[in-house]
């Protein structure tokens, strides 16, 4: 069954975890949605795990809408969220709904999601007054790494600590559906997930929020490097990847591929009539 954004209120009112993951093409997006999946979003890790660039400050508008558009090609049944990317919602309320309503109208997401707390309740309410859903993204909003001087756990000091809540409950009255809590203290999430009545979707913020999302390559290992200490690794594609590229180089060169098995074949008697 199609989930919405009543899948996310009843799951809170139910006591049953969320699961969302990333998605960022056609391909993936059609295996993530057949597992049952509650939410892919789009997110704008776009520019790191994608596009290779080092933070998410330069995805555009553009790419959202491109990469959101193959991803809702390939989601039948989880709800589709798309990020809003760095600077389509900060200056005004105007631009907010103009660029939510381009990632629905032009893109096919059916939710989008946009980071920070009571500074961008009104962008929040602007959106969610035109009718598209709204996810809050608040803790390491990766958005503002250049405010934080870096990738870092947030959220630990009383001050923040209880800014972040009132944030919540800020986003919560706007009219958000769901928050994602990120890189903050497992305490600090659970203190949140109980404050609010919409459900907290939690990465590297505990098990207490009401659902967890990862990004799939992270999950999935198929990056080596830098693993942060909130992702758990369920399998190793890089490896079978690298594998898997490696044995084809060896057997085109080896002339063990193409066998006969893989190739097609033409009548003998037309053949020799080409002579
Ligand atoms: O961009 C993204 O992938 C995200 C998740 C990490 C929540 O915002």
């Amino acid at each position: 069954m199609k989930k919405t954004v009543l899948t996310f209120k009843e799951a809170k009112s139910a006591g049953k975890k969320l699961t969302m993951l990333t998605a960022y093409d056609f391909s993936t997006a059609k295996l993530i949605d057949s597992c049952d999946i509650d939410g892919i979003l789009i997110g704008d890790s776009l520019g790191m795990v994608c596009l290779g660039y080092k933070d998410t400050l330069s995805v555009t508008m553009e790419d959202m809408i491109h990469h959101t558009r193959a991803v809702s090609r390939g989601t039948e049944i989880a709800l589709i969220i798309a990020d809003m990317p760095f600077m389509s919602y900060q200056a005004s309320d105007y631009d907010a709904v103009k660029n939510a309503g381009r990632l629905v109208q032009e893109a096919g997401a059916e939710a989008v999601k946009l980071e920070g707390g009571a500074d961008v309740t009104s962008q929040v309410k602007a959106i969610v007054k035109a009718q598209i859903p709204v996810m809050g993204h608040m803790g390491l909003t990766p958005q503002s790494v250049n405010m934080f001087g870096g990738f870092k756990v947030q959220g630990k000091d009383a001050e923040k600590a209880k800014q972040f809540i009132e944030d919540a409950k800020r986003l919560e009255d706007a009219g958000a559906f769901s928050i994602v809590l990120e890189c903050i203290p497992k305490q600090l999430a659970a203190k949140i997930t109980e404050s609010v009545s919409i459900p907290t979707i939690g990465i590297g913020a505990g098990a207490d929020c009401d659902g967890q999302v990862l990004v799939y390559q992270d999950m999935l290992n198929l990056f080596g490097g830098f693993k942060p200490k909130f992702v758990k690794a369920y399998e190793n594609l890089g490896e079978s990847f690298k594998s898997g590229v490696r044995k084809y180089v060896e057997e085109v060169k080896s002339g063990v591929f193409p066998d006969d098995e893989h190739s097609f074949t033409m009548d003998e008697d037309i053949l020799h009539k080409l002579y």
